[in-house]
């Protein structure tokens, strides 16, 4: 049972201030910090003012008192998440879930014991910052048996690249995500990168996170001096896919062109993912399977507002082949709700970075979990 909600302000990585909320209840204090996206589809669910949330959520602090904490999601959408405001309700569900599951979030769906493969983010541009217009350039330790291998590999892949990068003098520094940033451009991040990759023998994938450079029916990649129609910018993946050998696309068109999306996963062989398209939208979800839009999701529960929408989603993908991929935002806190709910929902995949504490947080309780669970074996790709 609630006794008390407290909502405080911290940092996130990128020193702005968030929200976390701390629950007291009858047999315990439970937390949750809420993290922030930079590169936002519009279709998430609003966030609002720090200070204006807080003080807005004084009348309806008073709701949940005595009420039970497995009641919270229901209190909050009865209420309205963008009335409270997606960030300061995602906190309190967050806060809630683990109250409910007695701090076993990992046990919540089901008892699974295998593990996702962590996509790394290597090097960054886009809305993160760079010289790229592609957001995120990710690698996938698809040869790792085990969850301590796999994020020990993506840690030596991501140092060997800085290294790299260093003696080349390309090297300009660290993003929001702590990806590496250098001067090269999209494709000589692409050709250097998969150089990498096959002696380091993981996998490549990338955020194109296409909807921030698409203006006036075209993408605009302004480092490589390219213009694409939607067809064109379907061939232009599609080729990047097959030379690089990609293994994971997400965003690879704007967020309302469900058509070229299916038509993109109909001629390739890997995962296309959609984030901003989806937003972890149940409703946007069920067309993107009707229309066979992609063949994964990103699952970010800010996006939402909730863990039971979250929830709802990871339903609809998992009854439907729709493969879940877990992710943290940009802005991230030190929480690591996200690497439970990845092991919890059967994700096949948790995009959590791999540098700085926000991201090794998620990291360690992968880590913890497998100790806890007794099992370090991966999942099936
Ligand atoms: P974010 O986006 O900056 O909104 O977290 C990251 C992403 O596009 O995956
Ligand atoms: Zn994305």
């Amino acid at each position: 049972m609630i006794n008390d909600i407290k909502v405080i302000k911290i940092f996130n990585s990128r020193r702005e201030k968030t929200i976390g909320v701390i629950l007291k209840t009858n047999h315990g204090v439970y937390k949750g910090f809420a993290p922030s996206g930079k590169s936002k589809s519009k279709y998430e669910a609003k966030v609002k003012d720090i200070n204006f949330a807080i003080k807005s959520f004084r009348k309806f602090k008073k709701l949940f008192k005595n009420k039970d904490e497995s009641e919270v999601d229901n209190l909050i959408e009865e209420i309205g998440i963008n009335r409270i405001g997606a960030n300061l309700s995602i906190a309190l569900s967050i806060a809630a879930t683990r109250a409910k599951s007695r701090n076993k979030v990992y046990e919540l769906v089901e008892k699974n014991k295998s593990f996702p493969y962590p996509v790394g983010n290597v090097i960054g541009g886009g809305m993160h910052r760079g010289n790229t217009t592609i957001q995120e350039f990710l690698s996938i330790p698809t040869k790792s048996k085990t969850i301590q291998e796999a994020v020990l590999y993506n840690k030596i892949f991501y140092n060997e690249v800085g290294k790299e990068l260093k003696s080349k003098k390309v090297l300009i520094g660290k993003n929001d995500e702590g990806a590496w940033i250098s001067k090269y451009d999209d494709f000589k991040t692409l050709d250097f990168l998969s150089n990498m990759a096959n002696q380091f023998d993981v996998r490549l994938g990338i955020d194109i996170a296409a909807s921030h450079f698409y203006e006036k029916n075209n993408y605009n990649y302004k480092f490589i001096e390219l213009t694409l129609t939607s067809e064109k910018q379907l061939d232009f993946v599609y080729n990047l896919i097959k030379t690089y050998k990609l293994l994971y696309v997400e965003d690879p068109f704007y967020e309302n062109d469900f058509k070229s999306f299916s038509q993109l996963t109909k001629i390739s062989d890997c995962y296309i993912v959609g984030d901003d398209l989806y937003a972890t939208n149940y409703n946007r979800l069920k067309k993107g399977i009707k229309l066979k839009s992609g063949n994964a999701i990103v699952i970010k529960p800010d996006q939402v507002g909730t863990v039971h929408q979250t929830l709802k989603t990871v339903e609809l993908a998992n009854k439907n082949n729709f493969t879940t991929v877990v992710s943290h935002r940009s802005g991230e806190t030190t929480d690591s709700f996200i690497a439970d709910l990845s092991l919890t929902t059967k994700s096949k995949f948790i995009k959590c970075g791999i540098f700085g504490k926000e991201r090794e947080s998620k990291l360690k309780r992968l880590l913890e979990l497998s100790k806890l669970i007794g099992s370090n074996r991966m999942v099936k790709l």
